[in-house]
């Protein structure tokens, strides 16, 4: 079987339209929402540290072999493994990668929706001004009364489930790349007068504090495995979604570039956002440890106070949500163009089914901030227990399958061709990264955890 030359469903204008697309994919609510209060439950600087090192050497690693395969194969992750089990005469088992990922993709944006649906209404309240002055108590009850309504928390939901399905729907050119091509440049300029902001306002010094000083004594395994599924999570790797963007990629760009600049936008955000955000826990004398409400119970103190909140304030939930957007495109991408290869259909409908399903699988969710608060297993509410099999199992397993099937299954050639990288002594290190020391560091600490080391 031959190697396509291009991808059924477009191909990205520019390397930039990717690279601005792939980072769409990867800043999004892990940044700016999941980051902060990993690293404020898990002990600030230590996390962030190692958070850091799991970015550099399997992040950059598996980023790169993703984009290599999805280039490779041209189609939707499932099909794409298909034929490189093809060519490089491998056995079928591998396009298990394909299948988790699809799967993975339908339930991280699940609950992906539903938090993205709180700063739907984030946007509503900032803009009716609900904000103004508002102080620690009222803004804890506002989050309280949003999250323990299901009927608001569903609307919300799915508004942005339709926001999702519209762009996929459009397809790549005229949905993803139109959308990520506005969406990006504003989020980064809103971040930093948020940063502007905690700058001024006291609590900054101890918030660089917080956040770069290691204290080793809070590191365990499980803040280990959190760190490591952050990385995942937040570059998108393990699922897919990097990898269908790459089979949109025109066969000259090149990967080891494109990919580091994607890598930094991402880290550097989410350290930008932990800088916009633990100012204002300081300074108000808040809990870092807050869990997922963090920013939706900090950042409005700031916007209630700040001269021009109201406008910061809304475009800031705003930017919130069109982050969310342009990854949340990318986590049913994977899902919708496989139904379109494989079962015939039209994008639109395609979307649809993907959708919906995705939709009724968030009413779990939604339920587990309220009525179903109490539904646990291992002692973890439904949201729990999907955003620990997702970020901290699927994704990394994903990842570790990619890493030995870029790094030891498929043929040097391939790998080499499809690379065309100029440098060889950074292929080498790539080679090496991604052939021992990620899938080896991915299994001491799946080892650890489960405690067997
Ligand atoms: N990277 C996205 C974020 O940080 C989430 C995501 C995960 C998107 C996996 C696609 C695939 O919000």
């Amino acid at each position: 079987m031959s190697i396509p030359t291009a991808s059924i469903h477009g191909e990205w204008s520019t390397r930039l339209a990717f690279i601005l697309a792939a980072t769409g994919s990867a800043v999004g609510l892990g940044n700016i929402w999941k980051f902060p209060y990993m690293a404020g439950e898990n002990g600030g600087g230590a996390f962030v540290i190692i958070y850091l090192g799991f970015i550099i050497l399997f992040g950059l690693p598996v980023m790169m072999a993703e984009v290599l395969m999805g280039r490779r194969g041209r189609q939707s992750p499932i099909n794409t493994l298909k034929l490189l089990c093809q060519q490089e005469q491998a056995r079928a088992i591998w396009g298990l990668i394909g299948w988790s990922g699809v799967l993975a993709g339908v339930l991280i944006l699940s609950y992906y929706s539903v938090i993205a649906g709180w700063s739907l209404s984030y946007v509503l309240e900032s803009g009716a001004g609900q904000l103004k002055n508002i102080d620690q108590r009222e803004a804890g009850n506002l989050f309280k009364q949003l999250i323990s309504d299901p009927v608001k928390l569903v609307v919300w939901h799915s508004i942005f489930m339709f926001m999702t399905m519209v762009v996929v729907a459009r397809g790549v050119n005229s949905g993803i790349e139109v959308a990520v091509r506005y969406l990006m440049p504003a989020l980064f300029l809103l971040l930093l007068i948020l940063i502007g902001y905690s700058l001024t306002h006291g609590g900054f010094a101890q918030a660089v504090d917080f956040m770069f000083t290691p204290d080793f004594s809070k590191i365990n395994q499980d803040v280990v495995l959190s760190a490591m599924g952050q990385a995942f999570f937040s570059l998108s790797l393990g699922m897919g979604a990097i990898m269908i963007y790459g089979s949109y990629l025109n066969k000259t760009a090149s990967i080891g570039k494109t990919t580091l600049a994607v890598a930094i936008a991402d880290s550097g955000v989410a350290i930008l956002a932990g800088l916009a955000i633990f100012p204002i826990v300081f300074s108000n004398g808040l809990e870092t440890a807050q869990g997922a409400g963090l920013i939706f119970n900090t950042l409005p103190l700031a916007f209630g106070q700040m001269s021009g909140g109201l406008l910061f304030g809304t475009l800031f939930f705003i930017m919130l949500v069109f982050a969310a957007w342009t990854s949340s495109i990318s986590l049913i991408e994977p899902a919708v163009a496989w139904l379109v290869e494989n079962r015939g259909l039209a994008r639109v409908r395609a979307s649809i089914y993907c959708g919906f399903a995705t939709w009724l699988i968030g009413l779990g969710t939604v339920l587990s901030f309220n009525y179903g608060q109490n539904w646990q297993i291992f002692g973890k509410t439904f949201f729990d227990c999907l955003d620990y099999l997702t970020s901290n199992i699927m994704l990394p397993l994903g990842g570790l399958m990619i890493a030995l099937f870029v790094g030891w299954v498929m043929k040097e050639t391939s790998v080499k061709e499809e690379l065309a990288m100029q440098n060889q002594v950074i292929y080498s290190i790539w080679l090496f990264l991604l052939r021992f020391v990620t899938p080896l560091g991915l299994v001491l600490v799946f080892l650890s955890v489960i405690e067997v080391i």
